[in-house]
């Protein structure tokens, strides 16, 4: 298989050099075959080409069988015109790749839970996967305008847009724990009434899967207040960007989680943070959430559960035996940079059978 690497702007390379690594050691000790190309998105293809997804990047994902991505964004950008946004490139590579669903699983590690928000005893038992629709509602809609006094955005959903993101979500609830809380607003908005209306129907097909619905607001609190009796979080576009980073929290680091965007064609796996102009090419840069991102490609696109499992195995390894990042510590544990974070895993990844 092909896989197209995109590493995009601030730490993004060095999450993805380290990431491309991990794919190539696992890829070899798994028998499977796996190219890699590096293509540019974001600032720094608006710096070198103009735009943030320029056609060379365009022709080579659709050719690939999955595409890594690093980071998008740079605040030198942040009152560009919006062709010329890093955000933009990595919108329309969303679109241009059809990924509708957008796949975060949010796993605590016990040897974090100390640089958790939460207390040790809330994070017991919580392993919860959300399920983000990621190429409509208002990230997409039209019309959009924007001048100095008015501005307008457009929330709108189709009934099968809806349905094969849901569809995504009970597969995915069925390998799972069986439980889906699907979160809209549909107290106040239309696009929500047809949603949980959408999500009540393709339910009917999914009689061993329990569905809740919860309003975006309650469901921001239960996320903190009772994270262990979610397991499928299922949501629209911009409700499912908030409550993914409020819930990667939890695990203790926004570096730790990873995500795999998927639809008809090659699939899309970027970690979920962003950037990070701020500690860029300082080589302090959490690597896990590009590491675990590569384990959900060896699982979606290479389909085999076995290298993934491996590599979500060494990351765990290593976590365990106290190797932390920057943003890992707590007051009396010391630092290790991006790339001996990544040799650790590597190593434990060897060493695994
Ligand atoms: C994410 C990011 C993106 C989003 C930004 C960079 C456009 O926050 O992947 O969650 O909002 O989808
Ligand atoms: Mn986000």
């Amino acid at each position: 298989m092909h896989v197209a690497v995109l590493p995009g702007d601030g730490i993004g390379p060095e999450v993805t050099a380290h990431a491309e690594r991990v794919l190539r050691v696992a890829a070899e000790k798994f028998g499977l075959t796996i190219s890699l190309s590096r293509h540019p998105i974001g600032a720094v293809a608006v710096h070198a080409a103009g735009e943030s997804l320029p056609k060379e990047t365009r022709d080579a994902v659709v050719r690939a069988d999955a595409v890594l991505l690093g980071a998008v964004g740079d605040p030198s950008l942040d009152s560009a015109p919006r062709h010329l946004k890093p955000e933009t490139g990595l919108l329309a590579l969303r679109s241009l790749l059809g990924v509708y669903a957008n796949l975060r699983p949010v796993a605590i590690y016990p040897s974090l839970t100390a640089r958790s928000p939460l207390k040790p005893e809330r994070l017991t038992g919580v392993d919860l996967l959300i399920v983000r629709e990621l190429t409509g509602g208002l990230y997409y809609g039209e019309p959009r305008a924007f001048d100095d006094d008015k501005a307008i955005n457009t929330l709108r959903y189709s009934r099968a847009e809806i349905e094969r993101v849901a569809v995504v979500a009970f597969e995915a609830a069925r390998g799972r724990k069986k439980r889906i809380l699907s979160v809209d607003k549909a107290n106040v908005l239309e696009t929500s009434q047809l949603w949980r209306r959408v999500v009540n129907d393709v339910a009917r097909r999914y009689p061993d899967v329990t569905v809740e619905h919860s309003y975006v607001d309650f469901a921001a609190m239960r996320l903190v207040a009772d994270p262990a009796s979610i397991d499928v979080l299922l949501t629209e576009n911009m409700f499912g960007d908030i409550l993914s980073d409020e819930a990667a929290v939890l695990t203790g680091s926004l570096g730790m989680l990873p995500s795999a965007s998927l639809g008809e064609g090659a699939g899309l796996f970027e970690p979920i943070h962003g950037s990070a102009p701020d500690i860029a090419g300082k080589g302090i840069a959490n690597p896990i959430g590009a590491i675990l991102s590569v384990a959900m490609l060896l699982r979606h696109s290479a389909r085999s559960e076995v290298a993934a499992r491996a590599v979500e195995a060494a990351v765990a390894r290593v976590l365990g035996d106290g190797a932390r990042t920057r943003d890992l510590v707590t007051a009396n544990e010391t630092a290790i940079g991006t790339e001996p974070m990544a040799e650790r895993i590597i190593a434990a990844l060897a060493r695994t059978d």
